[in-house]
């Protein structure tokens, strides 16, 4: 199998593994205890923390462990909207955002927001200035991804910060996070933002494991009550083991960071080289995208078909967009890219450090064999 879809989960490194098994056996002490055992688990999720911190630049204090992206992103929106609702109750976000931003926002009317969702350009990008227009007096929150995940464009999330932080310091500026921590080295101070979600599995970490950023004076009401755990702002105790693993996993990438995004570049523009003569593809994800993201097409070939033929010829890929009923739901961050065709059309090609160039060459001689033959079958021109 040739796994081409490492914007839905990477695997487990070896490493991380490897440092998770002290804590899921003899070292299972609750990080909330005071004895020796519970001191030792402390100091683990403590290590992390501070390693965290490090990369993102920021205090540890401002970083608290969560389930995952899904639950950062919830408890960012929820939290910080909570926050502000007696004297604000307007939400700002994009029309690409990952659905755990999309569908908290969308709730967050059933609290009474008024929300504005801004548009996209043909690479998915926002305009800052659209943002701006966007914000009203009453705006308590702007949610703006990083990258997205189906694309691999990246938002000009700093700009949009400092923009909007100009209009009225009081607006709350949250960013998911989660498919630029792979791929790019995140200072949250410049980028400005108060909010940021993060998840482990997306740079080879365990599932269930994700990190929140709230920048110290936040508003921010903790939606879980009932613990003192992560500095207040999520109750329950800490995940030790996948703590841990996403650590390990997080620093061996550090480790080699500008080499894995080299890698990444490479594995992609050499696909997309050996594909962008085949007839009818076209690429949905700009020039200047993330490198371990290539969202291509095919001009009238269904993707569910498309993904299921790679899938027999022994590749992982995806559409990038949510399943349901057996059939693919044509994709929202593409079609906001004003390609309502193209939704039904596009896969998303994603790459990590375990990636071969050898399994590039062979992915581009399946692709190319298996759009070949739907074409014959199935053309629909
Ligand atoms: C941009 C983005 N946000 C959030 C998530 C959700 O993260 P998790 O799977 O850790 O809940 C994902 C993962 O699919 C993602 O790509």
């Amino acid at each position: 199998m040739i796994y081409l879809d490492n914007a839905a989960t990477t695997p487990l490194l070896p490493t991380a593994r490897a440092a998770m098994e002290r804590y899921l056996g003899d070292a299972y002490g609750n990080p909330s205890s005071l004895h020796r055992p519970g001191r030792e688990a402390r100091q683990a999720v403590e290590e992390a923390r501070r390693f965290f911190a490090g990369w993102l630049g920021v205090s540890p204090r401002d970083l608290a462990f969560t389930s995952g992206g899904t639950e950062s992103n919830n408890l960012a929106i929820y939290g910080a909207y909570l926050a502000q609702r007696s004297h604000r109750t307007h939400v700002v976000t994009t029309a690409v955002e990952h659905h755990a931003v999309l569908e908290a926002v969308d709730r967050l009317r059933l609290l009474g927001a008024d929300v504005t969702v801004v548009p996209v350009d043909s690479d998915g990008r926002v305009d800052p200035d659209d943002v701006v227009r966007a914000l009203r007096p009453d705006t308590a929150l702007v949610s703006v991804m990083l990258v997205n995940n189906e694309v691999g464009t990246v938002e000009p999330v700093a700009e949009i910060a400092r923009r909007v932080k100009d209009v009225d310091p009081g607006i709350i500026v949250h960013s998911d996070m989660v498919q630029a921590l792979p791929v790019m080295r995140l200072s949250l101070g410049d980028l400005g933002v108060d909010l940021a979600s993060f998840s482990a599995h997306k740079v080879h970490g365990p599932k269930g494991v994700g990190l929140l950023y709230v920048r110290s004076g936040t508003p921010f009401v903790a939606l879980a009550a009932g613990g003192n755990q992560e500095h207040r702002l999520r109750a329950g105790t800490e995940p030790v083991a996948g703590i841990v693993g996403f650590h390990a996993a997080m620093a061996e990438l550090a480790q080699h960071f500008d080499a894995h995004r080299a890698h990444l570049s490479a594995l992609r523009d050499a696909l997309w080289r050996a594909i962008e003569s085949l007839d009818g593809v076209y690429r949905n994800s700009p020039a200047d995208a993330v490198p371990s993201i290539l969202n291509v097409g095919f001009r009238g070939i269904r993707n569910d078909i498309l993904l299921m033929r790679l899938d027999l010829e022994g590749i992982a890929a995806s559409a990038g967009a949510a399943c349901s009923a057996g059939s693919l739901e044509p994709s929202h961050v593409i079609r906001a890219m004003g390609r309502d065709r193209e939704a039904r059309e596009s896969i998303r090609l994603s790459f990590a450090w375990q990636n071969t160039m050898e399994e590039i060459g062979v992915a581009a001689g399946v692709l190319s064999k298996v759009v070949g033959s739907l074409r014959s079958r199935f053309t629909n021109s």
